[in-house]
């Protein structure tokens, strides 16, 4: 084990240069422009599992590819089967803009102090990479991995896993597993590694007000059509209260309530109201009344707008009623709500609640259900001993608020559980401008998966 840390010790700017070569890459999944790129991503990926010595393949999906790259199997030296490990990881990123906010250009890595920014590189590339180095640390020093590992690494998380959830079907039987890793969550700062046990689901949708046939003179006509983005504003408000409790009927009732051994568990994780106000920029906190903040973010089910728009966007004014008004909204869920019928609960009080002054059009976007797993099972518990021996502090259990759609997957086809061991820190500004990764995270996630695969190995 120790020709496996010195390795790392000594690798570490080269491990630092591939990551630049990897977020170099614009594999914006949500864009159709960038196929390309993702394509392009994933070969440098697949090149670069081979050149650790990993036997890898590139397989092409109706979407974007997904690597699968294996650590050469070895026989057990006792009859027991070795125990066999995913470690899952997605290249693609979500969109940069708006680009006029990064301070150096998002696909182009700047390393300042111990933080390199650029687009993925803490979601997820950086923290993928990490297991990768990990692996090759044991390769290339001869050391033997106690357990066989298979990374699945895809270019479609940031829109739903559609690609993936189809070849964990035609792949069940290769990929058949004891648990799942993943390195994909947060932890709250270097002293506090963590074990997330739970994340919350989703359900996305767009919608569409459509008022009058084309864009019309606000002073001629307006006053006697209605105004589609005043009904789509008006509309959407009536889905919350003012501190941002769902108002629809139906819409709670298979929330599971927060045990106390959970409240107490998320109340021990570091907060401070103040800090983490001006952290966010905001006037003051908001929120569902009766929770604290960490329980609103990670535990409670929310509604948001993501994008709004209508009429006139460019300089100066331009006064108009616009025929249309669109909104993309999400919805965070938490066990045991699931996404189908939560849709269908919206899209019927916003069929009773929309107007007759305008037509109403749904788009239904991706789902994912909530996921819990237990953190006291004997997997978990070597996670926590390979976080404690990394990072040199006690690691915290923790929820997140984030969604990873693919874990349900995991569990319904694969029958596998998750171990949700994230790297990144709160200020990486994943999915905001100036997104960074913090190297120390980077090393420390190395160590951590250099010797989660000895104590997962223990059994
Ligand atoms: N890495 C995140 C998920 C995450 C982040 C979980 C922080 C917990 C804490 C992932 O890449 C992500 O952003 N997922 C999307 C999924 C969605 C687009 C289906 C999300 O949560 O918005
Ligand atoms: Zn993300």
């Amino acid at each position: 084990m120790q020709a496996v840390i010195d390795y790392l010790k000594q690798n570490q700017s080269r491990f630092i240069r591939e990551l630049c070569d990897h977020v170099c890459f614009p594999s914006v999944s949500a864009q159709p422009q960038h196929r390309k790129d993702l394509q392009a991503c994933a070969q440098w990926l697949t090149g670069h599992c081979r050149q650790i010595g990993l036997q890898t393949s590139l397989c092409p999906t109706d979407g974007n590819p997904v690597i699968v790259a294996r650590t050469p199997r070895q026989k057990s030296a006792s009859s027991r089967q070795r125990p066999h490990f995913l470690v899952y990881g997605h290249y693609d990123v979500q969109p940069a803009e708006p680009f006029e906010l990064w301070t150096s250009p998002p696909f182009e890595p700047r390393i300042k102090g111990r933080s390199l920014f650029a687009r993925g590189a803490s979601d997820n590339k950086g923290q993928h990479l990490a297991h990768l180095n990990a692996v090759e640390a044991y390769l290339k020093t001869g050391t033997e991995l106690p357990c066989d590992l298979t990374f699945v690494i895809e270019g479609e998380e940031e829109v739903g896993s559609k690609s993936l959830a189809r070849f964990l079907r035609q792949h069940r039987k290769e990929l058949r597993c004891d648990a799942v890793v993943i390195s994909d969550t947060g932890i709250p700062s270097l002293k506090h590694p963590a074990l997330t046990y739970a994340l919350r689901g989703i359900a996305a949708f767009e919608i569409t007000l459509r008022g009058p046939a084309r864009d019309l003179h606000s002073g001629i006509f307006g006053g006697s059509v209605d105004n589609p983005a005043m009904a789509l504003c008006q509309l959407l408000a009536q889905l919350r209260d003012e501190n941002g409790r769902i108002v629809i009927p139906g819409f709670y009732d298979d929330v599971a309530p927060l045990s106390r051994f959970e409240r107490k568990e998320l109340a021990r994780l570091p907060f401070n109201d103040r800090a983490y106000r001006e952290f966010l920029g905001v006037p003051q906190l908001f929120g569902e009344r009766g929770f604290t903040p960490t329980e609103q973010r990670t535990a409670r089910p929310t509604l948001e707008i993501n994008g709004l728009t209508s009429g006139y966007q460019g300089e100066g004014s331009k006064t108009i009623v616009p025929a249309w008004a669109r909104a993309k909204v999400t919805i965070r869920l938490v066990p045991n709500q699931n996404p189908a019928p939560i849709i269908k609960l919206v899209h019927k009080q916003l069929a009773e609640l929309c107007p007759a002054t305008v037509r109403m059009e749904i788009k239904s976007g991706h789902g994912a259900e909530p996921y819990v797993v237990s953190p006291g099972s004997v997997k978990a518990q070597a996670a926590l001993r390979a976080l404690e021996l990394a990072f040199r502090h006690k690691p915290v259990l923790m929820r997140e608020g984030g969604s990873i759609p693919i874990v349900n997957d995991f569990k319904k086809i694969l029958g596998a559980d998750t171990l949700l061991l994230g790297l990144a820190l709160p200020d990486d500004n994943a999915h905001s401008p100036n997104e960074k990764f913090d190297l120390d995270c980077f090393a420390k996630g190395q160590l951590m998966s250099a010797y989660l695969w000895q104590e997962l190995g223990r059994g």
